[in-house]
């Protein structure tokens, strides 16, 4: 019997410190601007690709369950990207599990798409430069490929395909930050992200909000590169407030926004008056990212549980790179 080609990889999450929202191109998402994140260490999406010619269709489990049908169809149309690439024709089972209770709040895109192309990559038996992977990984959800790397991390915009990839800006023990996650919310969203970037450029602001971008990424950049919070907290909340009045001011418009997100901002905007080194950020959802430096994350994450609404925290310091594991000996 010819063994199978099998591999497991692990990822992890990430925040964007400065958001990506909108594609020049969606089909390959190319996006509309650069972005910078941090991998979220602590929390982590397990997926094992097995790729068996006597599968008629690929299938996806997640957590050991059949995945809905949407979801089945978006990892058969990344492992046809990863196949061609492989140069395979075989289908997989892939068999993917969260160590983040699902609907956390907790975008799991990111970290599933690096981990479904790593381990796909490795049990084809390719080969793969991280440039390549983070491209690759592009094609499944944007913000993937971000978290093939580990640390503080850049995507370039790229002009094409092959251009368009994460590289390393800082690795993760450059700077100790935590990411305290208030979740306010664990219901699904109505829009998801996909959908989301192909609205972006129905808002008149989201022009004003692209052209901008590279003032806003070398801010960002120099703001890790020199451990500089303040700075960094100063463009972190304006990026991604641009990235909400843009999904607010879309046709149709995006309020992702509930009532707690709005108490938490204005806590954490009065936490940091009173000198707290803590910032906001928000993806697309209702749950609040509290950047916080090393000496103020115990009080803020305090703080954060008894803000009403609030159903819990989860504390992520930088996290690192996707990675193959290896199999049980
Ligand atoms: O990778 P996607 O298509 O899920 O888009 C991510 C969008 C945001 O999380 C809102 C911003 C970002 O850069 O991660």
């Amino acid at each position: 019997m010819i063994p199978l080609r099998t591999a497991t990889a692990e990822a992890s999450p990430n925040i964007a410190l400065i958001k990506y929202w909108g594609d020049a191109e969606h089909t390959l998402r190319l996006p509309a601007n650069g972005s910078i994140s941090m991998t979220l260490g602590g929390l982590s999406t397990v997926t094992r690709v097995t790729f068996d010619p006597s599968l008629e269709k690929d299938s996806l489990l997640l957590a050991g369950a059949p995945a809905p049908p949407g979801a089945q169809e978006r990892v058969a149309r990344h492992l046809d990207v990863l196949r061609a690439h492989a140069g395979l024709g075989e289908h997989a089972l892939v068999e993917s599990t969260n160590s983040f209770p699902s609907g956390a709040g907790i975008a799991s895109s990111a970290s599933a798409f690096a981990a479904l192309t790593l381990a796909a990559l490795t049990a084809a038996g390719c080969g793969v430069d991280s440039n390549t992977l983070s491209r690759l990984a592009r094609r499944g959800s944007g913000s993937a490929c971000r978290s093939i790397l580990g640390g503080f991390v850049e995507w370039q915009t790229g002009a094409l395909d092959a251009d368009s990839f994460a590289t390393q800006l800082a690795p993760r023990d450059h700077w100790a930050l935590i990411d305290l996650v208030a979740v306010i919310s664990h219901v699904p969203k109505a829009i998801g992200s996909t959908e989301g970037h192909r609205l972006a450029a129905t808002s008149p602001l989201q022009a004003a909000r692209v052209a901008d971008a590279p003032r806003r990424l070398a801010l960002c950049r120099e703001a890790i590169l020199q451990r500089d919070f303040a700075a960094l907290a100063e463009v972190v909340e304006l990026d991604s407030q641009m990235m909400h009045a843009v999904m607010m001011t879309s046709s149709p418009p995006l309020l992702y926004w509930m009532p707690p997100t709005v108490d938490i901002l204005q806590a954490v905007a009065s936490w940091r008056r009173a000198g707290k080194g803590v910032c906001a950020t928000i993806d697309a959802g209702p749950n609040v990212h509290c950047l916080c430096e090393p000496g103020a994350a115990a009080d803020v994450e305090r703080a954060l549980g008894s803000v009403p609404g609030v159903e819990h925290v989860l504390a992520c310091p930088p996290g690192g790179p996707a990675r193959v594991l290896l199999p049980a000996p």
